[in-house]
């Protein structure tokens, strides 16, 4: 038997058009400003697919690429001046960061108004704290992927792994405000295998290609797979890559209900949910109403 694809590219758009449609009721454009270091080619492409969706939902882009060898200081007061800037509704620096520089205090310097990947301390600590505030996108993306198999999530057994405070740590708290009950699984996890066949709802988010195979997954599973790892494909040509998730898909749509694929599933949800960040960080900043289109989820 074969589980149900869950399409998120169609279901980032539904998300985006929503976030257009929010735009065009609003007194005036909202603006992201999406500051790169460095020469990474998959953050190069994710940058340039944020500031084309940015720009096509009709908000407006400030895009900053900056050299490798940028200085923390630089960087820092690049940063502040976004956070100055009162034309400036959002604020992304892209990860990871060059080495040399601390992403801790890079993302100390944005300002938390403006803080649209919910990756601040303030931020953070709102969701701790079952608080409102801004949520980081990739978490936020899975919870609504697994909303459209599972609408009421309370009770249900999520399983995460990875605990990166990008997507495992966040992910955990959102399925937890979401009434599921929450298991985080890791690296030194014992008999990984057997916590994640326990799972309702699998999240995968820990770069491991193809890591999850199909006796890691509970007959009936929904499976959210967040990894985007670059293999070798020698069947498509000497030298060729292709990208595959954390799940190996062709094993786990035989077992799960429904599975996320990648490319195609998280991703385009975590742009949609930026976009979407980016308007509520808008109306919190300039005191304008959330305009209705946005305003139920
Ligand atoms: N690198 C990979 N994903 C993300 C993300 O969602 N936000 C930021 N800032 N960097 C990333």
């Amino acid at each position: 038997m074969s589980g149900r694809i869950i399409d998120g590219k169609a279901i980032a758009a539904g998300v985006r058009a929503d976030v257009a449609a929010a735009v065009n009721a609003l007194p005036a454009q909202p603006t992201l400003a999406v500051v790169l270091v460095g020469d990474d080619p998959a953050s190069h492409v994710y940058v340039a697919s944020k500031v084309k969706t940015t720009n096509e939902v009709g908000m407006r882009s400030v895009e900053i690429r900056l050299p490798a060898e940028t200085t923390q200081d630089d960087l820092l007061a690049r940063v502040a001046a976004l956070s100055a800037d009162p034309e400036v509704d959002g604020i992304l620096v892209q990860l990871p960061l060059p080495k040399h520089i601390s992403e801790p205090a890079v993302l100390a310097a944005i300002d938390p108004l403006k803080d649209v990947d919910g990756l601040t301390e303030a931020s953070a600590g709102k969701l701790v704290l079952g608080k409102p505030g801004l949520r980081p996108c990739t978490p936020v993306g899975c919870v609504i992927l697994a909303k459209t198999e599972r609408p009421d999530l309370a009770g249900a057994n999520v399983v995460v792994i990875g605990r990166s405070i990008l997507v495992g740590k966040p992910a955990a708290l959102l399925f937890l405000e979401q009434n599921a009950t929450v298991t985080i699984a890791h690296s030194k996890t014992r008999d990984l295998k057997m916590v994640c066949r326990g799972a309702d709802i699998l999240v995968a988010a820990v770069g491991r290609p193809e890591m999850v195979r199909s006796d890691w997954i509970r007959p009936g599973a929904i499976v959210i797979d967040v990894g985007t790892n670059r293999v070798p494909a020698p069947e498509k040509g000497e030298g060729k890559t292709k990208l595959v998730g954390d799940v190996h898909f062709a094993e786990a749509i035989e077992v799960a209900a429904a599975i996320t694929p990648s490319p195609g599933g998280v991703g385009p949800m975590t742009i949609a949910c930026l976009l979407r960040n980016t308007v509520l960080a808008a109306c919190a900043r300039r005191g304008w109403t959330v305009p209705t289109a946005l305003a139920a989820g």
